[in-house]
């Protein structure tokens, strides 16, 4: 249990909660309950089980305290209406407006910027769209059939995520994703590629990344030894907040698309950011993407907090990090299409709120954001799961799966989930010393050998977990579910009081890279 407490006087009554439910065993909150009713909710097509949790009535009536205490409600709202919630770099924080489609009026610094929103939307989307199509010729006048995207962290993760999420919804462009410095991801990226059918994207909202500017410069050198410096107009793109810059870099200025301050780079694959996005999977089936994500802010903002899914899985989080010293949390998706799923919202949820000053600008000694880690099941089973059930520490799980499969070959979509289902109910429930033991009693296994097998076959079970089931995997409902993330990660900056938009922790390292270069240069 974290020491040191949340500064809220509903803190002392879940101080005793935790204590009380620690030593409450799952079966026993089980039996002849109809908690998994109690404890489950349906939005849509998604259906949130998280009855497997060391809550009752009390506990989960006072956390809900918790929303009340921190002021939820009415951050909830400044947010909303475009007010600088992001304190310490004076900004609105909006990327929801980017996957936004009604009347809306979003005002910053008291202007209506909505109609700006909708028609650079308008704009990439209808870029993008060529090359879903097939239909965009390079320098040469080939087709273009290789997109580059060149960036890093969240113009990189976010975009790359959902190009592979959705890539059952491919069109005629495969999409490629250069990020490290390391010349390595570039060299054998180009390896494969032919300069006249390759189109670059540079995604920077700073465009002064090192990272990306010297990947782009190496792209830009290899199309212009091929094709010659006039071909760099029909093969760069890029997508900025800092169009000064992406002008000095000399992309054909009907190639580039803004966005905005207000939109955190992390959050930023709803804008033109995600323009790779579109290259992959069109226009129409980007729009149904913002369209799922537009409905799950609709309702963040409007439902109870008890019926609210992202509220709820904040909650959640709050109490194991808070009241049960648990310091990591793992996402596991059942999906392989959600193969970098956990790598995005690793960034999304560790910049946001890995952070230790609060909004009175002082230093705080509670514990805030978690270690986010995790693999698409099953192949974490067969490798860090043993830890998960068996070790010494605490690891809440996030299991996400779809009832339906994209690819329904035979009965692997049954054996996979009845992996996840199996894997919940063996944290959740354990296996007792009698019960190993009849199963030993029962087997061809020395009764020496029974001995010592039994301490080591035991499992203690009450390992908490959510189980998320959301009927297909399709451009909207991934826009639900990533925007449901998003938004659990909001709710629990704002109950440890924490700037959850800025990333000031990234700058020292990107400072001394800069100094420690120059010295490697001059020898
Ligand atoms: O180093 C962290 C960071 O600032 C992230 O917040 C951001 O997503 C990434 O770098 C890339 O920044 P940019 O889009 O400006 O190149």
């Amino acid at each position: 249990m974290s020491k040191v407490k949340l500064p809220y006087a509903i803190d002392q009554k879940l101080q005793e909660d935790a204590v009380r439910l620690k030593k409450e065993d799952f079966r026993n909150l089980f039996h002849n309950s109809d908690r998994a009713e109690e404890f489950s909710i349906k939005w849509q097509d998604f259906f949130l089980d998280f009855s497997k949790n060391h809550i009752d009535k009390t506990s989960w009536h006072n956390l809900q305290e918790l929303l009340t205490e921190s002021n939820f409600h009415t951050i909830k709202k400044s947010l909303f209406d475009g007010d600088e919630i992001n304190w310490t770099e004076k900004r609105a924080v909006l990327h929801h407006a980017l996957r936004s489609f009604n009347e809306r009026t979003v005002l910053v610094n008291d202007k209506d910027v909505s109609s700006q929103i909708k028609s650079v939307r308008e704009l990439f989307t209808d870029f993008g769209d060529q090359f879903f199509q097939g239909t965009r010729k390079g320098h040469c006048n080939e087709t273009i059939t290789d997109v580059v995207n060149i960036g890093i962290g969240g113009s990189d993760l976010g975009p790359k995520m959902v190009v592979e999420a959705l890539s059952h919804y491919k069109g005629a462009t495969n999409i490629h994703f250069v990020s490290n410095v390391d010349a390595t991801h570039l060299v054998e990226t180009l390896k494969k590629l032919n300069p006249h059918t390759t189109f670059f994207l540079v995604a920077s909202k700073t465009f002064t990344t090192q990272e990306t500017m010297t990947n782009a410069h190496s792209a830009r050198q290899w199309l212009v030894d091929s094709l010659g410096e006039n071909s760099v107009g029909s093969h760069f793109a890029a997508m900025s907040t800092n169009l000064e810059a992406v002008k000095q870099f000399g992309i054909n200025p009907e190639n580039v698309f803004p966005f905005w301050d207000f939109v955190g780079g992390r959050y930023s694959l709803w804008s033109s950011i995600g323009l790779s996005i579109c290259c992959s999977i069109g226009k129409r089936q980007f729009l149904d993407f913002l369209a799922g994500a537009e409905a799950m802010d609709h309702h963040f903002e409007i439902a109870p907090t008890d019926q609210n899914l992202p509220v709820i899985m904040a909650l959640l989080g709050i109490w194991y990090n808070n009241y049960f010293g648990a310091s990591s949390y793992a996402i596991l998706p059942y999906d392989q299409y959600l193969n970098y799923f956990t790598a995005h919202f690793q960034q999304v949820d560790m910049e946001s709120n890995g952070k230790s000053t609060n909004r009175d600008n002082k230093k705080i000694e509670y514990e805030t954001g978690p270690v986010l880690w995790g693999e698409p099941g099953t192949n974490g089973q067969h490798a860090f799961y043993q830890l998960i059930h068996q070790g010494s520490k605490l690891i809440p799980c996030d299991f996400i799966g779809f009832c339906q499969t994209l690819n329904p070959l035979s009965d692997h979509h049954s054996k996979l989930m009845a992996n996840l289902f199996a894997q919940s109910e063996a944290l959740a429930f354990g296996l007792t010393a009698t019960e190993v033991q009849e199963e030993l009693q029962n087997s061809d296994i020395s009764i020496s050998d029974q001995e010592t097998l039994l301490y080591h076959k035991v499992f203690d079970g009450n390992r908490p977990s959510n189980t998320l089931l959301i009927n297909r995997l399709t451009p909207s409902s991934l826009g639900s579910l990533i925007a449901l993330y998003e938004w659990k990660i909001f709710v629990q900056g704002v109950i440890w009081q924490i700037n959850s938009f800025d990333q000031w922790g990234v700058e020292l390292g990107k400072k001394l890279a800069k100094s420690i270069l120059t010295e490697i240069e001059s020898g």
